[in-house]
């Protein structure tokens, strides 16, 4: 069967456009795997805590969030434990967190604390400050949280701020990882 002009002409056509959709693909692949957090392979993630300092954080990227860890010193412990900052949800009863979390501390050990970094508002990256009580702070509409992430009853955000699952694979190092109802 022969073809027409005007059909070999549609038909090449479609060939070329089949071949540039299909190459394209395979080359924005690459680029929308990083940016999409859903399309990351890595469902856990060990992080050190030997350079830390008490006193200091550590920001740690995963799955496309940022997260603090944080070593607490004891003057951090103390102050969380001497608190009398008004909480808007002081037992993160709405709050988001593991259960070995809903604690004072929103923490596995007192003495490590691990959080995202996005305010419950609109999502902003907070800031680590250890200021007056106040661990966190968000630069956006100043939403305050306290050093275990919870948020001040003046502030806009709704809820503490997230901790993600994580368990303790040796003294000084932490493995993030998805908890076991999450969705890959
Ligand atoms: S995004 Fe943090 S207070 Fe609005």
């Amino acid at each position: 069967m022969s073809l027409t002009p005007v059909k070999r002409r549609w038909l090449l056509t479609r060939i070329v456009q089949g071949f540039t959709v299909t190459g394209l693909g395979f080359l924005t692949y690459p680029f929308l795997k990083s940016w999409i957090p859903a399309f990351s392979e890595d469902t856990s993630l060990d992080v050190s805590l030997e350079a830390l300092a008490p006193g200091e954080s550590r920001l740690v990227r995963w799955r496309g969030r940022n997260l603090f860890v944080q070593r607490r010193s004891r003057e951090m412990l103390r102050s969380l434990e001497a608190s009398e900052l008004a909480l808007k949800d002081p037992t993160s009863l709405d709050s988001s967190q593991p259960a070995f979390a809903a604690n004072n501390f929103r923490s596995l050990r007192p003495e490590v604390f691990v959080t995202y970094s996005n305010c419950t508002h609109l999502g902003c990256e907070v800031s680590a400050v250890n200021k007056d009580g106040i661990g966190f702070k968000c630069p956006c509409h100043q939403s305050d949280y306290d050093l275990a992430g919870r948020v001040l009853v003046d502030a806009a955000a709704p809820t503490n701020l997230e901790i993600p699952h994580y368990q303790f694979v040796s003294g000084n190092i932490i493995r993030l990882e998805l908890a076991e109802d999450s969705q890959v």
